[in-house]
């Protein structure tokens, strides 16, 4: 497996970072996620432009134009195996004497990058559904940030893992949907499409924008706009997004089924669009 770490490609097992860096010391950086199909990076501009709101929400300079980005994303991905892989982008403000405030003058950023085969969820898991828990939503109120600092994430995830589940779904002030722990989560509702609003408590993901711009183009019913916790106890569907689980259906939401306990219509005319959009996406 090959790495990127600051201008230089080599063996994972040879990639080093020193105990000073921000990173480790503060979670002091922001990461992004990337699908790559047949060898080419999903939605690469958008990645990017989100890579670039993160940065800009830390006041983290972006050490990389989009077109350098491109360039070692793509070497990346030419010196890894796998045709399907995952990019994880990881930058962190570096090395420095521990103080929380920002060095002064600026130290170098720390700038990773790392491929993992890409397996997404199996036919099984699609005819299943996955089994969800509400949570609190206890995170900060930025949200919109992908930032490396994912602890309230990490016990969130651990507590749906502990109940038998595969996510928590977030329920801010005991009102209203937010996401999942790494994922974003939409209810539907008699035949309607309800997904939350991006604002700062939630990261605005790439798969959920894909899955909002299909459902427009293919005339299904949809609405942007708070959804109530009582909206996805009550749901007829839920269904989960991410860069790596694509569109899953929630079929058991804390131990009750959802709908009829099955994958709902939604789901099914879903799945193949967004199949569908994947292979013409990576056909141009
Ligand atoms: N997580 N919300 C959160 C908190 C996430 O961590 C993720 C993705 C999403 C979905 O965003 P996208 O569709 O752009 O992947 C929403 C990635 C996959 C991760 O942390 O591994």
């Amino acid at each position: 497996m090959t790495i990127y770490l600051n201008g230089a490609y080599m063996p994972i097992e040879e990639a080093k970072v020193p105990v000073l860096d921000r990173g480790f010391i503060f979670g002091d950086g922001v990461y992004e996620v990337i699908p790559v199909y047949s060898r080419r990076a999903f939605r690469l501009v958008e990645h990017l432009k989100r890579l670039q709101h993160s940065l800009d929400g830390i006041k983290l300079k972006n050490p990389h134009s989009d077109n350098e980005w491109a360039h070692i994303l793509n070497e990346i991905i030419r010196r890894n195996a796998p045709d399907d892989q995952y990019l994880y982008l990881h930058i962190t403000r570096g090395v420095a004497k521990r103080d929380h405030a920002f060095p002064t003058p600026p130290v170098p950023p720390t700038v990773f990058v790392l491929s993992n085969p890409l397996t997404t969820p199996p036919a099984e898991l699609l005819q299943s559904g996955i089994s969800c828990i509400t949570v609190a939503d206890n995170r900060w109120l930025r949200c919109d940030i992908k930032s490396i600092a994912l602890l309230p994430n990490v016990l969130l995830r651990q507590a749906a893992v502990e109940a038998g589940c595969a996510e928590a779904i977030l329920i801010r002030d005991d009102a209203f949907l937010t996401e999942g722990a790494a994922s974003n989560i939409f209810v539907v509702k008699n035949g309607t499409l309800l997904a939350p609003p991006k604002d700062n408590l939630m990261l605005p993901g790439i798969t959920y924008d894909v899955i909002l711009e299909l459902a427009a183009a293919n005339g299904i019913p949809h609405e942007v706009r708070k959804v109530t916790k009582m909206e996805v106890l009550g749901a007829d569907e839920l269904l989960l997004t991410s860069s790596t689980k694509e569109v899953l259906p929630v079929t058991t939401l804390d131990g009750k089924p959802v709908g009829n306990g099955k994958p709902g219509a939604m789901f099914s005319k879903l799945h193949p669009l967004y199949q569908a959009f994947k292979r013409d996406v990576m056909r141009k």
